[in-house]
């Protein structure tokens, strides 16, 4: 018979040491909560579900989690008042009895570095055939905080808290990494026999593990031992926080590095897990990327360029020292910057200029337009082979009222320096703007718009000022009276 394959994930903790209102694993790693990180490192597990145990906040992170898009569906189960990580398994029994033909993958949701493989070898590691619970372990460079393992004459013996551990085995430096996989009749049996006979008084989940090997000659309890202790680093500090955005960046420079993109100075990068990056793309020192991030191959990005959303860059573009966020397209060919910001729902079609200080807004670019310098775009559909002149803005915003209005500009169509399109407005294709004008109607194909005071010119009345000015006429009216 197959066994349902469940996950858990232990959330209950409060995270003290953030000084936060914001519950433990909600904090955000490089753009994904820490809890959202660790449910996507098990996606590729198989899980049938996963029952997750909450307890501070619970409401926020049941919210947090119904916006997730995961393989498996995920139920919650309250632990108040959390009295240890052998507790949160007692409220888990509660919800899943103990005949229930299952191995459970038992996580910690505020370990977002531990990555799916690793959760799989102990998986495996834990069979009938093989040992009936596995758990995870890391010889730690520094292993102050964490349970220790005790290994005698090869055979598990227990694990033994930092605070309960006696000086000699505070030596050992192979440390649990609080990660197990268990047959849920045989581990969740022994739950019952748990008390909080030690230092923290609470119910430690380890000692199941010691109660078992007694039972089983140790047969049943299999160690499995992690190679990089970078990955079970359990955040419980904002240093903590910022020590896994680090790590993950650097993770995912030396992957882009090796698929083909160079990075220049990647330890000036912020760079996202989730960021792909075709073959011969190169990114500048500063680059900023964190988000559902695809970039094409042989693009230039940077220096000193962040992209913070869903953003898609074609190949052959060029963005230099920009700013884009939220929902970007940007296609093949088009050069961005220096100082571009665009952001919300924006697209730009391929072969485009966007220049300095120019900024878009839930507005579409059409290919092969220009604007290359000091320009706002707020709500418009702009169409191919456009040239916005320098200082032509889109006044989209209706104060008055509060609302938005939308302006369309047909293929071809130039716009004058300094011009303003009051929206609602549509231009027609191929029609002229000349410079400085406010349109406020609408320009029918081919037309030129005019919409300025004239130009007055009064000959020679410089000369004629200043010889005013020096009593040798009298002075000259002012054009401006
Ligand atoms: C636990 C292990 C320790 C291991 C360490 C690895 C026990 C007794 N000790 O330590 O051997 O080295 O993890 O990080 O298990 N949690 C709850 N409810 C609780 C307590 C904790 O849900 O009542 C959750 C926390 O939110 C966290 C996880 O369990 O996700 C581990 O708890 P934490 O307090 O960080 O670990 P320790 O108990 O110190
Ligand atoms: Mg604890």
């Amino acid at each position: 018979m197959t066994r349902a394959r469940i996950g858990i994930v232990l959330a209950a903790g409060k995270g003290t040491r953030l000084k936060s209102n914001l519950p433990k694993v909600l904090h955000p790693v490089l753009g994904k909560s820490m809890l959202q990180r660790v449910l996507e490192n098990l996606a590729p597990l198989g899980l049938d579900r996963v029952i997750l145990v909450v307890g501070h906040q619970a409401n926020r992170i049941e919210e947090h989690i119904a916006t997730l898009k995961l393989p498996f569906p995920i139920t919650s189960v309250l632990q108040e008042p959390q009295l240890g990580t052998g507790h949160a398994l007692m409220q888990v029994a509660k919800v899943l009895p103990q005949e229930t033909e299952a191995e459970a993958l038992i996580a910690c949701g505020d370990m977002p570095l531990v990555p799916a493989e690793r959760y799989k070898a102990l998986l495996e590691a834990q069979s009938p055939n093989r040992g009936a619970v596995a758990l995870a372990a890391v010889e730690l460079s520094n292993p102050a905080g964490y349970g220790r393992v005790i290994v005698e004459n090869g055979q598990f013996r227990r694990i033994v808290e930092e605070k309960d551990a006696t000086p000699e085995e505070k030596q050992v430096r192979l440390g649990n990494a609080g990660i197990y996989a268990v047959d849920w009749p045989l581990f969740s049996k022994h739950l019952a026999l748990l008390n909080q006979n030690n230092a923290q008084g609470e119910f430690y989940l380890t000692d199941v593990m010691e109660i078992l090997a007694r039972q089983s000659d140790c047969q049943s309890v299999s160690v499995v031992t992690w190679p990089d202790e970078e990955e079970i680093l359990g955040i419980n500090s904002r240093h903590h926080l910022a020590q896994a955005a680090e790590i993950l960046s650097k993770r995912t420079a030396q992957r882009l590095m090796e698929e083909g993109v160079s990075l220049i100075q990647p330890s000036s990068m912020t760079l996202a897990p989730e960021i792909r990056i075709g073959a011969d793309s190169l990114l500048h020192p500063g680059c900023y990327l964190v988000g559902d991030i695809r970039i094409g191959s042989s693009s230039e990005i940077g220096p000193y360029t962040t992209m913070r959303g869903d953003i898609t860059i074609g190949d052959h573009c060029r963005v230099v020292h920009s700013f884009l966020e939220r929902a970007v397209t940007i296609g093949s060919g088009s050069y961005v910057g220096p100082f571009a910001h665009l952001r919300d729902n924006t697209i730009v079609g391929e072969q485009v200029r966007v220049g300095n200080f120019v900024e878009m807004k839930e507005s579409r670019f059409g290919s092969r337009s220009n604007a290359a310098h000091l320009c706002y775009m707020g709500d418009a559909d702009i169409g191919d082979e456009v040239n916005m002149g320098a200082g032509s803005i889109v006044a989209n915003y209706d104060p008055v009222r509060d609302i938005k209005h939308r302006t369309t500009i047909a293929e071809g169509v130039k716009v004058g320096c300094n011009s303003v399109l009051v929206a609602p407005v549509t231009l027609g294709q191929r029609s002229c703007i000349a410079a400085g004008s406010v349109i406020t109607q609408d320009i029918a194909p081919w037309d030129l718009a005019i919409a300025r005071s004239r130009q007055v010119t009064i000959a020679r009345w410089v000369e004629k000022a200043l010889a005013s000015d020096a009593g040798k006429s009298n002075n000259p009216s002012c054009p401006m009276s």
